[in-house]
C-alpha cells in the first residue's frame, strides 16, 4: 500500500451535528437552532438540542476514539457558543469546552484538526444579514482570531468554511437548510463572495495569531465526475465535467476554488452567472486567494459519465440495482480516484479528503450486542483502494477523514441517517463500535495495509489478511485455536478466509494449521528428555491421541520413533569422523 507513513488517518463531525447542549453556559442561538423550530423543515421534526450530548460526553467520546485507534479528529467550533452574539463579547465557557477538548484529545495523541464553520451561523448576526451583509467576513475574522488565540499553542490543523457549496446552496438557494432562504442566483452568489472573502480573512487570521507554523485548508464539495470507460474521449468528459461550471446551481467546484487558488472567478463561471456574478475588487480576490497549505475536499458519491459521438458529456446511467446508500447516492468508489487526481491537476495543492462515508439502513444493534455494518466495510475500503490508486499514481493525498466518527444530526434529514462509525442510541446516549470501526482502526494500525483484504486477487503478494494470519499462527503455536478463532481475530468470515487462504497458497487453511503445529512439534521433539504429552501441549494439540495421530499422518512416524530415530542419527553423526565429500576437490 502506497499510504506514506505520516498520512493522517482520521474520524470528523461537527459542532451541531454531535454537541447537543444549545443554550447551555451562555451560548447563543444559531440559524440552526431556529430553523430547526420552523414546522416542516426537518424530518419528524428532529432537533440538535441534545443530539449526541458530546459537550458533556466528550471525555468519553474521545475514550473511545483512542481505543480505536484514531490518529486525528476534525472537528468544528460552533460560533454562538465561543460569541453568543456572534461578535463582541466572548463566551469563555464556550471557549473553555474547545479547550478542554483539544486537552483531551492531545492527552490521547489526537490530532485536533478545527473547521472555523461548519454551518451553524450565529442567529444574531443573520438578523443582520448574514453572509449577505459585507462586514461578514470581518465578523468571521475577528471569531477566528477568537478561537486561534485560545487553541493554537496546541492546535497546528486549520479549516476554514466546510463546503460553502452547501451552505450557500442549500441555505440560500432551496431553503433545505438553514437559514431556509430560496434567494435568487445574484444574492446567493453575493453571499458566497462574502464566504469567500471570510475565508481569506480567516487565514490572515489564523497566519498572524498562531502561535506555532499553521496548515490551512478548506473544504469543498462540489461534486466528482468520473469517466465510464478508460477511453481518452470518456476521461476527458469526466474531468469537463468536474471543473464546469453549470449557469443553474452553484454546485461545481471551479466557481469556489478558482478564486480560492488562482484569485479570480473563472472565465466559463462568469459567463455562466452572468449578470447574477457578483461585481468585486482587486483587493477583494487578494485576500480570497490568500495561500492555503492543503485543498481539502469531500466525496461521497460520484456521478459516470461519457462523451458523446458529438463530444458532448452526457451521465452514463448505473444499470438497475447498482448498489446505493441509504441516501440513495449510489456507490461509486472510483469517484475517490478521479476526484483527487482532476483536483490535483487544476489546484495542485496537496490533498486531504475531509469527508467520506456512507449512511447505511441497516446499522442497529444486534441481538449479539454488535453492529454489523459489512456494506460500511466494503464501502470505505473500496473508496479507500481507490484513494490509495491515485496516491500511488502521484497525488499528493495527505489525509483521510471517515465521515462520521459517530451517528449524528444529519441536517434537515434529521437522525434519520445514520453515517457513524459508531452507532449512537438518542435515547440512552449509548455508543456502540460499529464493526467498521474496528475495522478502520485495524487500516490504520496497519498503516492501509488491511485494505489488502479487499484488494483484488491476482496480484501476487499475499494480501493482509493472509500475512496476518500465518503470523498469528506461528505466533500463537501454543493455543489452541481453531479457524472461526483465527477468522473473529481477522474480523471476516471463517468461510471467507478460508476460501482467501486457499485461493492465495494452494493450501486448506486447516492443513496449513496442523503442518506448522507439527513442524514445530519436531523442532521441540529434537529434545530428548521432553516427552510426549508436552511436545503435544506447546504445539496446541488438545490430546496426545491427535497429535501422534496428526502427526503420523503428516510425517509417517510417530512421535517417539521420530524422536528415537533423531537420537540415534545425532549419535551416529557424532562418532562420525569428518571425511570431505570429494577429496580431489580439495587438493584441487
Ligand atoms: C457533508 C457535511 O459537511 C456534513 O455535515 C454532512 O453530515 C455530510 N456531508 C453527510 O451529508
Amino acid at each position: 500500500m502506497s499510504f506514506p507513513t505520516n498520512f493522517v488517518w482520521g474520524a470528523a463531525a461537527s459542532a451541531y451535528q454531535i454537541e447537543g447542549a444549545w443554550d447551555e453556559d451562555g451560548k447563543g442561538p444559531s440559524t440552526w437552532d431556529m430553523f430547526t423550530r420552523t414546522p416542516g423543515k426537518i424530518w419528524e421534526g428532529h432537533t440538535g438540542n441534545i443530539a449526541c450530548d458530546h459537550y458533556h460526553r466528550y471525555k468519553d467520546d474521545v475514550a473511545m476514539m483512542a481505543d480505536l485507534g484514531l490518529k486525528a479528529y476534525r472537528l468544528s467550533v460552533s460560533w454562538p457558543r465561543v460569541l453568543p452574539d456572534g461578535a463582541g463579547r466572548v463566551n469563555d465557557k464556550g471557549l473553555d469546552f474547545y479547550d478542554r477538548l483539544v486537552d483531551e484529545l492531545l492527552s490521547k495523541e489526537i490530532q485536533p484538526w478545527v473547521t472555523l464553520f461548519h454551518w451553524d451561523f450565529p442567529y444574531a448576526l443573520f438578523l443582520r444579514g448574514g453572509w449577505l451583509n459585507p462586514e461578514s467576513p470581518k465578523w468571521f475574522a475577528k471569531f477566528t482570531e477568537v478561537v486561534v488565540s485560545k487553541l493554537s499553542d496546541r492546535v497546528k490543523h486549520w479549516i476554514t468554511l466546510n463546503e460553502p457549496q452547501c451552505f450557500i446552496g442549500l441555505g440560500m438557494g432551496n431553503g433545505e437548510h438553514a437559514p431556509g432562504f430560496k434567494l435568487d442566483m445574484r444574492e446567493g452568489l453575493l453571499a458566497g463572495h462574502h464566504a469567500l472573502i471570510a475565508h481569506g480573512r480567516a487565514i490572515e487570521a489564523i497566519r498572524s495569531k498562531s502561535k506555532q507554523p499553521a496548515q490551512i485548508g478548506w473544504s469543498s464539495a462540489g461534486g466528482v465526475y468520473y469517466p465510464a470507460t478508460q477511453s481518452p474521449e470518456d476521461i476527458a468528459a469526466a474531468r469537463q465535467a468536474t471543473l464546469s461550471v453549470y449557469s443553474e446551481s452553484v454546485w461545481n467546484n471551479s466557481w469556489w476554488c478558482d478564486p480560492v487558488v488562482f484569485g479570480h472567478y473563472p472565465e466559463e463561471g462568469l459567463r455562466a452567472y452572468g449578470e447574477a456574478a457578483p461585481r468585486f475588487t482587486a483587493a477583494e480576490m487578494k485576500v480570497i486567494s490568500t495561500p492555503m497549505d492543503f485543498y481539502g475536499c469531500s466525496i461521497f458519491f460520484g456521478v459516470a459519465v461519457k462523451a458523446s459521438s458529438s463530444g458532448s458529456v452526457v451521465i452514463a446511467r448505473q444499470p438497475p440495482g447498482h448498489p446505493h446508500s441509504h441516501y440513495l447516492w449510489k456507490h461509486t468508489p472510483t469517484a475517490l480516484y478521479w476526484g483527487p487526481r482532476f483536483f490535483t491537476e487544476r489546484w495542485k495543492l496537496p490533498m486531504v479528503i475531509t469527508e467520506n462515508g456512507m449512511s447505511n439502513s441497516g446499522d442497529w444493534v444486534s441481538f449479539d450486542g454488535r453492529v454489523h455494518d459489512a456494506a460500511r466495510i466494503e464501502f470505505m475500503s473500496s473508496n479507500l483502494l481507490q484513494l490509495e490508486k491515485a496516491l500511488r499514481e502521484g497525488v499528493d493525498v495527505r489525509g483521510y477523514f471517515a465521515w462520521s466518527i459517530m451517528d449524528n444530526f444529519e441536517w434537515a434529514e434529521g437522525y434519520k441517517h445514520r453515517f457513524g462509525l459508531v452507532h449512537v442510541d438518542y435515547e440512552t446516549q449509548r455508543r456502540t463500535p460499529k464493526d467498521s470501526a474496528y475495522w478502520y482502526g485495524d487500516v490504520i494500525r496497519s498503516n492501509g495495509g488491511a485494505l489488502d483484504k479487499f484488494a483484488s486477487a491476482g496480484t501476487d503478494a499475499p494480501p493482509y489478511v493472509i500475512k496476518e494470519t500465518m503470523r498469528y499462527i506461528n505466533a500463537h503455536l501454543s493455543e489452541m485455536f481453531n479457524i472461526k478463532d483465527l477468522a473473529a481475530h481477522m474480523r471476516c468470515h471463517p468461510d471467507f478466509l478460508s476460501r482467501k487462504f486457499k485461493k492465495h497458497t494452494g493450501v486448506d487453511l486447516s492443513l496449513y494449521i496442523r503442518r506448522i503445529r507439527i513442524d514445530h512439534a519436531r523442532e521441540l521433539l529434537k529434545n530428548p528428555d521432553l516427552l510426549i504429552d508436552d511436545a503435544a501441549e506447546q504445539s496446541g494439540f488438545t490430546d496426545r491421541i491427535h497429535f501422534s495421530k496428526v502427526f503420523r499422518r503428516l510425517t509417517g512416524q510417530t512421535p517417539g520413533q521420530y524422536q528415537r530415530q533423531f537420537r540415534v542419527e545425532r549419535d551416529a553423526s557424532l562418532h562420525t569422523p569428518l571425511k570431505p565429500k570429494n577429496p580431489r576437490s580439495v587438493h584441487a
